[in-house]
């Protein structure tokens, strides 16, 4: 089944560059979806689009469609708070907020008006246990999100993420700020969350693209060059492009 059809994006920001042109894509649920390539080639404005974060941003226009549940979210009707509750989003900084560990988890249920100290103790364990970082807090959680390490905070963040109950789990370059031990987690839990979860994968870099993609994007100057397998992209690209990037060639 797909989670997004995705028909003839494309998206203009305020100084007139073309960021995204005419993209055509469908992304499957419980599967790791990569979008990769190299810089500027619209991996972020593509994620943003799909919470409709560009909102926030300098765009002048954008056309096409994203269906979801049947839905053109791009259509002004569209509830953005809804939305991006169920299409959670994970940046390339973890970025807690100077809040308790328990209250990081907890702040987007409290924002929503949920008061029940029983229910909200549930749904932080249940988020931080998702996180696989139950073990590792359940005794600190009255301690300062900035009191633990880079990775810790980055599935932290995940947590608070994941505590919403999304159905869909957006990630740019999460690991780009941490060692690869605390990369390896955060690939082992996606690889985990996926069984439950569609996940959209912006990597740092080309090697966790390959290990991670089930499907693959390749992203080139707002356009989306090639579309396939994880295996069909990386060991046998159809595009040139695709095979000059993929090889190391450029980028
Ligand atoms: N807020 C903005 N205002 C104007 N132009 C923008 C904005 N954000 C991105 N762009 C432009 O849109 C294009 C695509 O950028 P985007 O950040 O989506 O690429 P990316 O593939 O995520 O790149 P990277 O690999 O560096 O993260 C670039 O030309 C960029 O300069
Ligand atoms: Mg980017």
């Amino acid at each position: 089944m797909n989670k997004f059809r995705i028909e003839d994006l494309s998206v203009r920001y305020l100084d007139n560059n073309e960021s995204l042109r005419k993209i055509n894509m469908e992304i499957e649920e419980n599967a790791i979806t990569v979008l990769f390539g190299p810089a500027n080639g619209g991996k972020s404005t593509f994620l943003r689009t799909l919470n409709r974060l560009n909102d926030l941003a300098d765009v002048k226009e954008m056309s096409g469609k994203v269906i979801f549940h049947e839905d053109n979210i791009l259509e002004k009707t569209t509830d953005v708070i809804e939305l991006r509750r169920r299409i959670g989003m994970v940046f390339s900084r973890p970025v807690p907020l100077p809040l308790s560990i328990y209250e990081n988890v907890a702040y987007g249920l409290i924002m929503e008006g949920e008061h029940d100290k029983k229910k909200l103790d549930n749904a932080v364990e249940n988020a931080l246990r998702k996180a696989v970082l139950w073990d590792e807090l359940y005794d600190r959680l009255q301690d300062s999100a900035y009191a633990i390490s880079g990775g810790q905070q980055q599935r932290l963040c995940l947590a608070r993420v994941l505590a919403l109950e999304p159905e869909v789990i957006m990630l740019d370059e999460p690991t780009s700020a941490l060692d690869p031990v605390a990369t390896a987690k955060i690939e082992e839990l996606l690889n985990q969350l996926k069984a439950t979860y569609t996940i959209i994968l912006a990597p740092h870099n080309i090697q966790q693209a390959a290990r991670m993609a089930d499907y693959a994007a390749f992203f080139l100057m707002g356009e989306l060059i090639e579309f396939s397998s994880g295996k069909e992209m990386f060991l046998n690209p159809r595009d040139r492009r695709t095979q000059e990037y993929v090889s190391g060639r450029y980028g």
